[in-house]
């Protein structure tokens, strides 16, 4: 058999210095391959995971008011839109004011894509879709070349895997593309009780323990690692100081683990962990800085009954 070598993946850098720095972590982008994007899909359906379920009924109770809050826009652009499960409703309000509206996914999986097409062109013929494949790490410039006026969604608490201040610089970025009036409609988590979070981001099947441990089967593909994923345990905990949910991955034993591809050796001791994900919790002052920060007005927040989770309509 002919040994191929790997190719060197483009945040192999990132990977190394998370794993040998004294407090290990890896970004969260790692959890969306083919599997974990799979994975991802079957947390937003389970019974625990609240926020997907939340977020879809604020859009069917109120994409109408949305829409005739946001004015009537020339392109919908949507940053991470996946399979697009959630945005028919509020496209389906748009095309009832105005004829047609150009709806432009953008995700970096092309397969997603492909079925946010076929999704949104079925169930809104008045929609002219044309997906964009992009990766954020390479800006938002593809936004100003869109007619304005603009509505941008950023849905589904995408923004609470960033940290505070890159949120505020991602917010910005977009900004910076948009005219005065364009709008943005950023759907954030809200804080709630540690017995709601906890086993949203721990279920009763394992399916959230599966795609946190999946970074590690990605990194044993990618790097010719040997991660032994049984001797890995997941973990969710809820840091009320910082607002957030913490994902973790703790060694259960010590162990060293190498990446074939750059030579690394990294040693575990027992209990050790990984950071893998922060998942942050909003309250209205926070979304309010962080949205003044970032160059836009708060102009109409919506949330469900129990106030859950919020859509928040703000103007560039
Ligand atoms: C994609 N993102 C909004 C999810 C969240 O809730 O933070 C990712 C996730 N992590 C564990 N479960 C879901």
């Amino acid at each position: 058999m002919i040994a191929r070598a790997l190719p060197i993946p483009a945040y192999t850098q990132e990977i190394i210095e998370g794993l040998t720095s004294p407090r290990k972590a890896l970004p969260c982008k790692l959890f969306y391959d083919e599997l974990g994007s799979t994975l991802f899909e079957e947390i937003t359906r389970l019974p625990e995971y609240y926020l997907t379920r939340t977020e879809l009924e604020i859009l069917e109770t109120s994409s109408q008011e949305i829409v005739r809050t946001a004015g009537s826009p020339a392109a919908v652009v949507e940053l991470g839109a996946g399979t697009a499960r959630k945005t028919a409703t509020l496209l389906a309000a748009i095309v009832r004011r105005q004829i047609a509206v150009k709806y432009l996914p953008v995700d970096i999986s092309p397969s997603a894509l492909g079925e946010a097409k076929r999704r949104i062109s079925a169930e809104v013929p008045g929609a002219l879709v044309r997906p964009v494949v992009a990766d954020f790490g390479q800006g938002f410039g593809f936004l100003g070349e869109l007619p304005s006026p603009k509505l941008v969604l950023y849905l589904g608490s995408s923004i609470g895997n960033f940290d505070l201040s890159d949120a505020i610089a991602m917010l910005r970025a977009v900004r910076r593309q948009l005219l005065p009036g364009d709008c943005l409609l950023l759907g954030t988590d809200m804080v709630k009780s540690p017995a709601i979070l906890l086993p949203a981001y721990d279920d009763a099947r394992g399916i959230t323990a599966e795609f946190n441990r999946n970074v590690l089967r990605r990194i044993n593909r990618e790097f010719g690692a040997n991660f032994d994923l049984d001797s890995f345990r997941h973990l969710a905990l809820w840091n009320k100081a910082g607002s957030r949910m913490e994902i973790y991955l703790e060694s259960s034993r010590p162990q060293k683990v190498t990446l074939k591809l750059t030579g690394t050796v990294v040693e575990f001791g027992n209990r050790e962990r990984v950071h893998t994900e922060n998942s942050y919790k909003y309250n209205r002052s926070m979304i309010l800085n962080m949205l003044s920060d970032s160059g836009f007005t708060l102009a109409k927040s919506w949330f469900d009954s129990r106030k859950w989770f919020g859509l928040h309509l703000a103007r560039a």
